[in-house]
């Protein structure tokens, strides 16, 4: 977590800021509006900016006086009750050098504090949402500074926009960018809540028939549903839908929550779900996946996404030699590097697909058979990685990867049961399939977590079925 954000002197200067404004009642603004600290202190309680920052220095001060009473009285006597340096230094018998020095220090103690509730609260807070919410794992990202900053100021800023879409084709990020942002310290800070839906629906399906994968889109219900879920953890709602989106209205309205609706091209006439988003933002963000553009609609801020240039695409691709183990590739000449950028172009995901191809076959050939589709549109482009990596798969892996769309993220223990290979066997599977990019292994070190990419998943459900030596 970038602790670095919190600042101890900023901090510093906000408490100093905060106690010379003790008595400003209707001041609408806090030095501590940046805080998880005020946040907790004011949203839940309905208290005025003025009422939770007093609270927090309250609390503050009371800790403090358990270690330096001393100090604590004196900051008490001269923000508190309002007194004048030299009537504070008179009340402790000291000279007003003294006092000034001695409310510096006392200041300094009730910044550490303060920075260490925040500093913890910010910990709980990301372990929080680890937990409640099914993210992505978070990966290093490669040229991407510049759409991140554009969405990132857009977030932060008080007004519109209030639905922004990342968008762009398969594989280029999408996902991996709305992930890194919600994530963003800053974010965090100026969202008290955060929420996150997949549009796609996932449901476990015991047995592999393929008529069964015909899944629900995200309906109006079904996102109020899920978006109370995630938000009232516990609080069961049996109301009619109408009361539900009422309640869901009024909880988005009272403070600004960010919301991540990822891969809204899979809800067939997603348009339709656009005046409800509208309904539900401002205070509170929406975030918007998508492989169409939204650029069409006058009030979203679109930010497409568009391939790594060549620079960033070179570094992605040592990143990932180095990472899966290849040191030849993770240190291979820059000459070398361009060959596979010049056929494979800069998407991320086909970069990581053919770095899991070099790791078995040589340079020349994964090039030379990746040369035959070159020109090709992208889905195409993408069937034909598949293909080559689907040459290289043993029958064990094939068989484990075709139950994959099975079950949402799987456990070992629901790949065990599902595929009908042994654990010696899975393993085996596991390791190939994890090497070759084609699954991501996540989770915890409990539970182990196995995810597919969504182009992967596209890929076994329309085409590998059809592939030769298909079990
Ligand atoms: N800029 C990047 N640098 C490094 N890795 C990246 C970058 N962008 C994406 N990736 C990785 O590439 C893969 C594909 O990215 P992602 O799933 O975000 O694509 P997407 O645009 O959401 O695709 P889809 O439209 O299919 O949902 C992921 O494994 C992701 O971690
Ligand atoms: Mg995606």
């Amino acid at each position: 977590m970038p602790q670095s954000d919190l600042s101890f002197n900023k901090l510093r200067d906000s408490i100093r800021q905060a106690l010379k404004t003790w008595y400003e009642a209707g001041s609408e603004a806090s030095p501590f509006s940046d805080l998880r600290l005020f946040q907790q202190n004011q949203w839940p309680n309905g208290a005025s900016p003025r009422q939770a920052t007093n609270q927090i220095l309250l609390e503050a001060l009371t800790e403090l006086a358990l270690t330096h009473q001393e100090g604590a009285d004196l900051l008490r006597k001269r923000f508190l009750d309002g007194l004048a340096m030299h009537a504070v230094a008179g009340r402790f018998n000291i000279g007003e050098a003294t006092a000034y020095r001695r409310q510096e220090k006392a200041l300094d103690r009730l910044t550490h504090i303060l920075h260490e509730k925040e500093i913890c609260l910010r910990s709980v807070y990301q372990t929080e949402l680890e937990k409640r919410l099914d993210l992505p794992p978070t990966v290093r990202l490669f040229g991407i500074e510049q759409p991140l900053h554009r969405l990132r100021s857009r977030l932060l800023a008080p007004e519109p926009s209030w639905l922004l879409s990342i968008e762009g084709i398969g594989g280029i990020g999408k996902t991996a960018l709305a992930n890194s942002l919600i994530r963003q310290m800053a974010l965090i800070d100026r969202f008290p809540a955060v929420a996150w839906v997949s549009a796609k629906q996932h449901e476990f399906l015991p047995d592999f028939e393929r008529a069964q994968l015909a899944t629900p889109a995200l309906s109006h219900d079904a996102l109020i549903d899920q978006l109370l879920d995630q938000l009232s953890p516990g609080v069961s709602f049996t109301q009619p839908p109408s009361q539900k989106r009422a309640i869901l209205s009024q909880h988005l309205k009272q403070m600004p929550h960010l919301i991540v609706i990822d891969n809204l091209e899979t809800v067939a006439d997603y348009q339709t779900l656009l005046p409800l988003l509208r309904e539900l933002a401002n205070p509170t963000k929406f975030i918007i996946t998508s492989r169409h553009s939204l650029q069409a609609q006058p009030d979203v801020f679109c930010c497409t996404l568009n391939e790594l240039n060549q620079a960033d695409a070179l570094t992605f691709i040592r990143h990932e030699a180095t990472t899966r183990g290849l040191p030849l590739l993770a240190q291979a000449s820059e000459t070398d590097l361009r060959r596979i950028y010049e056929v494979v172009g800069g998407n991320p995901l086909a970069i990581k697909l053919v770095v899991g191809q070099l790791s078995v076959l040589p340079l020349p050939i994964v090039l030379a058979n990746l040369k035959q589709a070159r020109g090709k549109n992208a889905e195409a482009f993408y069937s034909f990685i598949y293909w080559q990596v689907w040459q290289l798969l043993t029958p064990i892996s094939r068989q484990a990867l075709l139950v994959m769309p099975l079950a949402h993220n799987p456990t070992l223990e629901q790949l065990l049961a599902l595929s009908r290979l042994d654990l010696a066997e899975i393993s085996e599977a596991l390791d190939q399939l994890v090497g070759l990019s084609l699954i991501q292994a996540g989770g915890n070190l409990e539970t182990r977590r196995y995810t597919i990419h969504r182009l992967t998943e596209t890929f076994l459900l329309t085409e590998a079925i059809e592939w030769p030596n298909s079990p």
